[in-house]
Parts: C-alpha cells; sequence; structure tokens
C-alpha cells in the first residue's frame, strides 16, 4: 500500500464513508471553546481524506498533524499539500512499541479511517491513541474494516502455486476482527481496556458496488499489499485471477462489460471514544446522552 498516487485517484470507497462519518460526528466531536484544537490523523495516506472532510472541520486556528506509517505516504501527502498552513506529515507506526515524546499527550482528537484494520497488534495502537490525547482529555473517531470479502479472496489466492511465494505472511493483511463473532464488543472491550471511559462502537454493514472490472482492478492495484513483492509484469495476471475469484464467490451483477458490477459487502467498524467524560477543555459536561455513549464501570 506505497503507491501513494494511485491510491489518491482510486480510494473513492474510503472518501464515500470517510465523509458520511465525518459528516455525522462533527457536532459529536468535542470543539474547543478557544478554537485552538490539535487534531492528529492515523494512517492518512496520500492525504485527500484529511484534507478535503477533516480539515474543514477545524476551526480556523487548530493544527493538523497527519501520519502513516509509509515514508512514501508521508512524502507525497508533504509535497502535494505543501501549502496548507497549520498542517504538517509525519511518519508514525500507530503499532509502535513507545510514541515520540513530542507527540504525546499533545492532541485533541484522533481520527483514523480505513487504517487500524491493518494493525495486528490492534490493543497496542489504541493504547497509543489514548495516550496521543491530551492527559485532561480529548476525544477520537475511528473507522475500520472488521471483515471484507478481499480477505477470502487473498487466501485463495495464496492457495495457487502461482502466487504463494509471495503471499506467505497474508493474515498479517487480514483485519483482526475478521474472524471475531462479535467484532463490536470485542473492539469496546479493547477500548475499555486502554482506558476509555465512554465510548459507542457500532459495525455497519455496507455495500460497495464497484462499476466494470478495471474499477474494480484500480482499487485492488491501490491496496493489495502483494503487488509490489511481484514484477509488475505478473500484475494484470493476478488482477485476473483476483477478479475470476470474486465472481466464483457470487459477487458479480450483469453479464456484459457494459453492465458488469462487483459487489463487496463488508463491515464496518465506526467507534467513538473521550478519554475524559467528565472535563473536557477543563469545562465540566452535562453528563452524556445515553443513545449516544455507553457508559462502562
Ligand atoms: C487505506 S489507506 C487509508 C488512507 C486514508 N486514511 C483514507 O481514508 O483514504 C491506509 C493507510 O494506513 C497506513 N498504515 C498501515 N499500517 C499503519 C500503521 N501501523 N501505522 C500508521 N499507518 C499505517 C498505510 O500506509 C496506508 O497509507
Amino acid at each position: 500500500m506505497n503507491q501513494a498516487s494511485l491510491y489518491q485517484h482510486a480510494n473513492q470507497v474510503q472518501r464515500h464513508d470517510a465523509k458520511l462519518i465525518l459528516d455525522e460526528f462533527a457536532s459529536t466531536l468535542q470543539w474547543r471553546t478557544d478554537g485552538e484544537d490539535t487534531l492528529l490523523d492515523v494512517g492518512s495516506g496520500s492525504g485527500n481524506v484529511l484534507m478535503d472532510f477533516v480539515k474543514p472541520l477545524l476551526p480556523s486556528r487548530g493544527q493538523l498533524v497527519g501520519t502513516d506509517i509509509s515514508s512514501q505516504m508521508v512524502g507525497y501527502a508533504s509535497k502535494h499539500y505543501q501549502r496548507e498552513e497549520r498542517t504538517r506529515f509525519q511518519v508514525l507506526d500507530i503499532g509502535c512499541e513507545s510514541l515520540p515524546q513530542e507527540l504525546r499527550g499533545r492532541f485533541d482528537h484522533v481520527t483514523s479511517f480505513y487504517c487500524l484494520h491493518w494493525v495486528q497488534n490492534l490493543k497496542g495502537a489504541l493504547g497509543n491513541i489514548y495516550n496521543l490525547l491530551r492527559p485532561e482529555g480529548g476525544d477520537c473517531l475511528l473507522a475500520f474494516l472488521a471483515s471484507n470479502p478481499v480477505y477470502e479472496v487473498y487466501k485463495i489466492l495464496k492457495t495457487k502455486e502461482k502466487w504463494s511465494s509471495y503471499m506467505q505472511d497474508v493474515e498479517q493483511f487480514i483485519s483482526p476482527l475478521h474472524y471475531s463473532l462479535n467484532p463490536g464488543e470485542e473492539f469496546s472491550q479493547l477500548l475499555n481496556e486502554v482506558g476509555f471511559i465512554h465510548h459507542n462502537v457500532e459495525i455497519r454493514n455496507e455495500v460497495f458496488v464497484y462499476e466494470g472490472v478495471r474499477t474494480l482492478k484500480d482499487n485492488v492495484k491501490a491496496i493489495c499489499p502483494f503487488l509490489e513483492r511481484m514484477p509488475s509484469t505478473l500484475h494484470e495476471d493476478f488482477l485476473d485471477d483476483f477478479i475470476e475469484i470474486v465472481i466464483s464467490m457470487n459477487l458479480q451483477q450483469g453479464e456484459s462489460n457494459q453492465d458488469q458490477k462487483f459487489l463487496s459487502p463488508y463491515k464496518l467498524v465506526v467507534a467513538y471514544a473521550r478519554k475524559s467524560p467528565e472535563f473536557v477543555n477543563n469545562v465540566l459536561l452535562e453528563p452524556p446522552h445515553q443513545s449516544i455513549f455507553k457508559g462502562v464501570d
């Protein structure tokens, strides 16, 4: 998932979901009264979701830090958005053992879209998100895949002799919640364990429709971690096998090339959590609304 410019032009699903979720949670996020909010985004990728949908919510004096494990993504975003004020990008592995000191406890908000399914050490990542927030409080909005048919396609591809040598570690690229019988409960439990007291976790069943083979192939190219390990001369063959498996899984609609569609039914985790429910920017809050927040004793 290193091809920043490819990703920037083939992330329709991710953009669609991030926009809907941000519209929904914009007024739930606990904005400071002084307009000096600091926000860190985890796994910003090429940066367009962050700049198009998150930045417009930030007060005019707010500061934005986009982060990503990939230096190639960070380089692309830094260059592409170098003229943006109060915005910088830096490398950060959210699953790291120890956070850089200059980021620890500095942020009012942490957001992350379509990243945490890449992180096998989910509890470590959540602990880091908790510690990025200010000691006195702060909140986070996280959206990532619990499951997606693409993971089953990867597993079938791995059984083929042609591709298996490139895909030995396929399980490392499958969401840590993919096999969970109750991903919402499991994620809530992790949020509790790292210290988030009040949170709301939803599992949303969504279906995205890819119009035509090329659209699906471009999206796979932009996110599939195995392609960059093989010679580019094999890419089209790999993508053809990918499509063949999708068809065998009955995820195709329409017969002719013109009306061919591919369905991707996936489960999205959408979680909002507050570090401290009582104090936000040193202002005592009303008790949270029960239908929005689940309290945990
Ligand atoms: C699918 S992209 C999402 C980009 C952007 N948030 C969006 O919604 O379009 C996932 C990003 O997560 C990054 N990523 C994967 N593992 C990560 C980790 N451990 N820490 C930080 N970023 C990570 C990848 O490099 C990639 O850029």
